[in-house]
């Protein structure tokens, strides 16, 4: 087996990541969040950086610090800057791994001023409209780069993530069940791909990065 902690097996690969959770305000002191900690994104950065490649790292909100020796660091909140940011990065790079938590929808009504009680006791309708799907957007590209994404599941983890690898037309898809990974410093996933569904064993996030990385470079990276 190739030892893949000595080789490099990205190197001066560019490599475009988005971690954590993004935050959609409903008035500007209140929004829409999710649990995402941004720990599985932050180790990918991570181990694409100990693979020798340069990483291009989008964030939104975080309960982890940032990496260090990233080529480039944008915080990008909501999921429509997070899209944009993206798109301005996205041909320059050879991958994209799609790890951030991005909310589905965003607040169509959101307020410029803080929310008062009008006194009726009837509370304010908030309107959702649906964000842009970026990872779908970047993989359906004529010249895509080579894609990862996530799906994060609460059941029928395999039957879902088989689904959302068609529908997106994403070659390396990492699932997960949350209750098994969300504010863990462990993670327990299922990589699927054109050749193959690999269940790895729990462990820690930065080991699973190092599986994904390699995974990756597998695919895409080496001859045949
Ligand atoms: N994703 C994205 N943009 C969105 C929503 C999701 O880029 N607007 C990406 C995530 O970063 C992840 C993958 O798509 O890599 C799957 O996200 P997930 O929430 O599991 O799936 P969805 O396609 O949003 O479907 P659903 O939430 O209905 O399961
Ligand atoms: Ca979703």
């Amino acid at each position: 087996l190739p030892d893949i902690l000595s080789t490099k097996l990205l190197l001066n690969k560019k490599i475009l990541i988005t971690v954590g959770a993004t935050y959609e305000a409903i008035d500007p002191v209140r929004g829409i969040t999710n649990i995402s900690s941004g720990q599985m994104g932050v180790a990918l950065a991570r181990a694409c950086r100990r693979a020798g490649a340069q990483v291009f790292l989008i964030y939104g909100k975080l309960q982890t610090p940032l990496p260090l020796g990233m080529t480039h660091t944008e915080e990008a909140v909501s999921a429509l800057a997070m899209y944009e940011a993206v798109f301005r990065l996205i041909n320059q790079v050879d991958a994209f791994i799609s790890v951030a938590a991005v909310a589905d929808y965003r607040v169509a009504n959101s307020a410029a001023h803080k929310l008062k009680k009008d006194g009726s006791g009837k509370p304010p309708i908030i309107e959702l409209t649906e964000n842009p799907d970026i990872l779908q957007s970047v993989a359906q590209l004529p010249n895509a780069p080579f894609c990862v994404g996530f799906a994060a599941e609460s059941e029928n983890v395999l039957n879902y993530a088989r689904a959302k690898r068609a529908k997106k037309g994403v070659p390396l898809l990492v699932a997960n069940d949350v209750s098994l990974s969300m504010g863990k410093s462990t993670n327990q996933v299922i990589l699927l791909d054109d050749f193959a569904e690999t269940t790895l064993p729990e462990m820690d996030k930065d080991r699973v990065a190092d599986a994904i990385v390699a995974r990756m470079s597998h695919l895409r990276f080496q001859a045949a």
